[in-house]
């Protein structure tokens, strides 16, 4: 594969979802800081809801651990009754995670939205983290590859390519959402190099080698070491044992794997 050759900083993050208000969100940062902060060799990010943003910078702003949003709006500023800009998040968060498949399917997200906000984030700084994935029926009748080429193409079209070191893709199948039934590795790989691939076609091998692909979709404590172990999985995306202390045990799987290969 081309990014064989080059050795990508793992990311593993957070993504609270709608859990954890500025309070909540303050008390467990408290409990997971210190121990993050001790692994190295990976990004760490956390994505608080938008109104913890603050209260999680807070504690975050002087420690390595990042934070993400979990979603924003292309435009800087304006009639956007609800939605949180590019502008408000710099300064706060280094990353953003786009068409999360919750956003996808239950607020109507089309690849093309996706796609501007993903422009938006890297002319304003954030690292875009942009989430794509089949669902069930998808896989079952066989359109994987064809629900990840329409995803790709779409979300990601005419990114800058000196911004691509900026990019992490998200590979997330819906199926494996909140479910427990993780993708196997053999899945995730399989898709991962599609990704990879679809990535190559658009922007070239070698302006993609640096992209990072995480896995999303019931990562667990359990389950994280033998994900890390995947040479073409670069991290984690994490949603309910993201709002666990397991989080870290996550994290610390996959510092310690990719700091063997
Ligand atoms: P999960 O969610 O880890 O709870 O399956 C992952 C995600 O939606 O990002």
């Amino acid at each position: 594969m081309s990014g064989a050759a080059i050795r990508r900083r793992p990311i593993v993050a957070g993504n609270w979802k709608m859990n954890f208000g500025p309070s909540d969100a303050h008390a467990f940062i408290i409990r997971i800081l210190d121990d993050l902060e001790r692994i190295a060799g990976v990004d760490r990010v956390i994505c608080p809801p938008a109104i913890s943003i603050a209260a999680a910078h807070a504690l975050t702003g002087a420690s390595g651990v990042a934070l993400g949003a979990q979603n924003m709006y292309d435009a800087e500023r304006g009639a956007f009754t609800g939605e949180i800009s590019p502008l408000m998040l710099r300064g706060l968060c280094e990353y953003v995670i786009l068409g999360h498949s919750e956003r996808r399917a239950l607020f109507g997200e089309t690849d093309e939205l996706v796609n501007r906000k993903a422009l938006s984030a890297l002319a304003h700084d954030l690292k875009p983290i942009v989430c794509v994935g089949e669902r069930l029926e998808d896989r079952d009748a066989n359109l994987t590859e064809r629900v990840i080429s329409t995803q790709v193409r779409g979300s990601l079209a005419g990114l800058p390519s000196e911004r691509l070191n900026d990019l992490v893709v998200a590979y997330e199948p819906v199926w494996a959402i909140g479910t427990g039934r993780a993708a196997t590795t053999q899945d995730a790989r399989d898709v991962i190099a599609i990704i990879r691939a679809l990535l190559g076609e658009m922007y070239g091998d070698e302006a993609t080698a640096g992209v990072r692909v995480q896995y999303g979709g019931s990562v667990t404590a359990a389950n994280a070491r033998e994900l890390a172990a995947e040479p073409e999985i670069d991290g984690a995306l994490v949603g309910g044992a993201s709002l666990t202390v397991d989080f870290v045990d996550i994290v610390r799987a996959f510092a310690e794997a990719k700091s063997l290969g």
